[in-house]
């Protein structure tokens, strides 16, 4: 029997639900099809209810690109932040004899969008719900278009030409933290208004964990400006605040997204696991 693929609104300001695809089984094309187009009108998808293995969710991630398939958890030391591989890990504050099991693990994070600090960043990233918190912990997706289509028309032209510089630490939850990064830690330059291959929209990017300056302005003058721009793209009319349910997998467009994390109890336990979509032609390391 065909399946009747049903799509709703997650909330005003971006993202889709969407019921009636069991994704333990491959999809076909006209759904696959469908699938990709509804990700790039609403940015964000959610499909609550799914039991996946590892494996089920890589095959989901290469409908939207190039599933990251290697296995980063088992190489999770200080090499491997500075190697760059892309591939599945845990997001997770869950201790095993004492060691991490993933990354990302307590409290809250900023704003971001991942792999911005590398030339060819991550199209987009999948997070599927194990465990989750009584409480907080939510993820926060914050609309780059709509933040930009809402500037003056003064402060679009002040910036549409100007490229930032990005790093990220694995081991940084805040600006602070950024800043003061390792220096060989790899960063890239990227637009601070992008548009998107896929809608040909214009989309801010940029954000407050991982653009660190932008280039060629006076150092305080460029500052002022970031501060002022990651508020604007912060504020709550763009944003939309995920509560996750076990069973819940997501994925989001890191090109026209950025996403942040609320607090949770750091004595309650959250697995979630990760897979990125890179874009077909991107290299597998920096
Ligand atoms: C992430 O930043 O990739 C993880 C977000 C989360 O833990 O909710």
């Amino acid at each position: 029997m065909a399946m009747t693929i049903n799509i709703e609104p997650l909330s005003p300001v971006l993202g889709a639900s969407i019921q009636g695809i069991d994704l333990r089984n491959p999809v076909d094309l006209d759904s696959q099809e469908l699938l990709y187009q509804t990700f790039i009108n609403h940015s964000v998808l959610c499909f609550p209810g799914q039991e996946l293995t590892a494996k089920d969710q890589l095959r989901f991630a290469n409908l939207f690109g190039r599933g990251d398939g290697g296995d980063r958890v088992k190489r999770r030391d200080n090499k491997q932040r500075r190697t760059g591989e892309r591939g599945m890990m845990y997001v997770s504050n869950i201790r095993e004899n004492g060691q991490l099991i993933g990354v990302l693990p307590d409290g809250e994070m900023m704003f971001h969008s991942d792999g911005a600090h590398r030339e060819s960043p991550y199209r987009a990233t999948t997070l599927y719900a194990i465990k989750i918190p009584s409480r907080g912990g939510n993820t926060l997706f914050s609309n780059l278009y709509a933040a930009y289509e809402a500037l003056p028309q003064s402060t679009k032209d002040k910036i549409e030409n100007l490229v930032t510089r990005v790093v990220y630490d694995y081991e940084a939850v805040d600006r602070a933290d950024t800043i003061a990064a390792d220096p060989v830690l790899p960063r890239a330059q990227h637009k601070l208004v992008k548009t998107h291959p896929d809608s040909g929209r214009k989309t801010l990017y940029l954000s407050r964990l991982m653009t660190q300056d932008i280039i060629d302005i006076e150092p305080s003058e460029g500052e002022e400006l970031l501060l002022e721009l990651f508020d604007h793209s912060e504020k709550p009319e763009f944003v939309y605040s995920h509560e996750w349910r076990v069973d819940d997998l997501i994925i989001w467009d890191n090109r026209c997204t950025n996403h942040a994390r609320t607090d949770f109890p750091p004595d309650e336990q959250r697995m979630l696991r990760r897979y990125t979509v890179s874009e077909p032609e991107a290299p597998t390391q920096f």
